[in-house]
């Protein structure tokens, strides 16, 4: 451990260390075992002599404070932290500063738990999650192996902030063979996640204060992240055919949509709605990000043409992700982005992180191009298929007369409306959470109110085994709450 301990004048300095170390030993800030650093070093690094170091160990040996090992060191003896009863030491969280600033950003329902420290619901039917239980970790490990390697061997400094050139240029193939997106290498920029590319977009073309439109119902980071850049959020309804482009405010400056896979509703936005969102983008000179996030797992028809290939005047981003397809843990996305709009945005990602982790980078380039990623999602797509075609069996049948399904051609979750009779989807959710069955209504990703009523499904999270079980405990939540 690097050693920091404050001491206050000349005198009685030897006491002063003791003091503190004892006080450490007793807070567990050093924990039972623990290596101390060697007299002469400790000496050096407090600007104090030797012996004044080595007598605060002596007193704090004789106490049963530490050890010594011949050869080897002295140590915090483990009993000294188990029998010690501290002296009302105060917690170093009483010791710190009380916070008088409000911040900014005030954001609580994107701070729910979740990941490893929530617990994990027995039938798990909450959106936005792969199934990493299949995900095939042994050749992500080879490769990630392989680069760690070679990049121990290269010259260790900052890249580029684009990313790594063989992933740029594997996106580009990947996106213009699976979605007819138009790009080459050079148009992609490498982030950390879907969202940071929106991020890096909003700073290069959000004035403070202007105005960005989503779509309503939508994800509410993104109207978070727009909002905490200063924009004006205008929430603009959604219908069976997408984003109301009719509704769109003159001001907008920037439209956020989801064509290929509405989020939450699930709908695709029709070929005519993305005409005149582009027509509209082209009269008020805005700019329009396509997140296309989950649509790789296609089932089916074919995909309509992408936004970005339809844009003749360079004004699409085109965001994605693989967090659907791989993990959310990587923290890997990317943009594909306009000429004129490139500059600018390789220096906001330079002036925010200078450039996302490069082995990873690097290893996902070498995936791709063995065709890995092109067998995950075909796996990761029939499992899903199997697991949705069960969902939406449930959802026609025996909820049919409560519940209607919005059948999306794509994705890793299914919404359903409450819109047939009356039904409380609150206590739905509420009876579902004490029956270990975890999901979400549609009211969270409504900026207005009132909001739709019904509820979204997410399929990847559940393990197939359990599916059916989660699904019958749900069904009888559905007719519990409808009583
Ligand atoms: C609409 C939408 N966009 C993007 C993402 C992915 O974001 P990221 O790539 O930052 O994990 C998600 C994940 O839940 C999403 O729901």
């Amino acid at each position: 451990v690097d050693f920091h301990i404050r001491l206050s004048g000349t005198r009685g300095l030897s006491e002063q260390i003791y003091q503190r170390l004892r006080a450490a030993i007793l807070e567990g800030t050093l924990r039972a075992g623990e290596r101390m650093p060697p007299t002469r070093e400790l000496a050096q690094r407090l600007s104090v002599s030797r012996n004044t170091v080595a007598a605060a160990y002596e007193q704090l040996t004789a106490e049963g404070f530490l050890t010594g090992r011949a050869g080897a060191g002295t140590f915090v003896r483990a009993e000294a932290v188990v029998t010690a009863t501290p002296r009302k030491a105060p917690s170093s969280a009483a010791l710190r500063p009380r916070a008088i600033w409000t911040p900014l950003l005030s954001a609580p329902d994107l701070l729910a738990p979740s990941g490893p420290s929530a617990p994990a619901p027995r039938y798990d039917f909450r959106l936005g999650t792969p199934d990493a239980r299949l995900f095939p970790f042994d050749e992500w490990r080879r490769h990630v192996a392989r680069q760690l390697r070679l990049s121990a061997a290269g010259p260790g400094g900052y890249e580029q902030p684009a990313g790594a050139a063989a992933l740029r240029t594997a996106i580009a193939r990947y996106v213009a063979v699976s979605r007819s997106v138009r790009a080459d290498g050079e148009d992609v920029l490498v982030t950390s996640g879907a969202q940071q590319a929106i991020d890096l977009i909003a700073r290069v073309v959000l004035e403070p204060g202007a105005c960005a439109a989503v779509e309503e119902p939508g994800y509410p980071p993104v109207r978070h992240l727009l909002a905490s850049h200063g924009a004006r959020v205008a929430a603009v309804p959604v219908d069976a055919e997408g984003l109301q482009v009719a509704a769109l405010p003159d001001s907008a400056r920037l439209v956020y949509v989801t064509p290929s896979h509405q989020f939450p509703l699930g709908m695709p936005m029709s070929l005519e709605r993305r005409l005149a969102l582009l027509a509209w983008a082209e009269r008020r000179n805005a700019v329009i990000i396509e997140d296309d996030y989950d649509s790789e797992f296609r089932f089916a028809g074919r995909p309509l043409e992408p936004l970005q290939s339809l844009d003749r005047s360079g004004r699409v981003l085109y965001v994605g992700s693989f967090s659907k397809v791989l993990l959310p843990t990587l923290r890997l996305g990317f943009v594909v982005a306009p000429a004129s709009l490139r500059p600018a945005l390789l220096a906001a990602k330079r002036l925010t992180d200078w450039h996302s982790e490069l082995p990873g980078q690097r290893a996902l380039a070498r995936f791709i191009d063995e065709g890995l990623l092109a067998r995950h999602i075909r796996r990761m797509t029939r499992e899903y298929r199997f697991r949705r075609e069960r969902m939406v069996r449930m959802l026609e049948g025996e909820l049919a007369t409560w519940l209607t399904p919005i059948a999306g051609p794509a994705g890793l979750h299914l919404a359903a409306l409450a819109d047939r009779r009356p039904l409380d989807v609150e206590r739905v959710v509420a009876l579902a959470s004490r029956a270990g069955v975890a999901l979400s209504t549609l009211s969270p990703f409504h900026a207005m109110r009132p909001s739709r009523t019904g509820m979204v499904l997410g399929y990847g999270a559940i393990a197939t085994a359990k599916l059916d079980e989660g699904l019958r405990r749900l069904r009888d939540c559905v007719r519990a709450a409808a009583r």
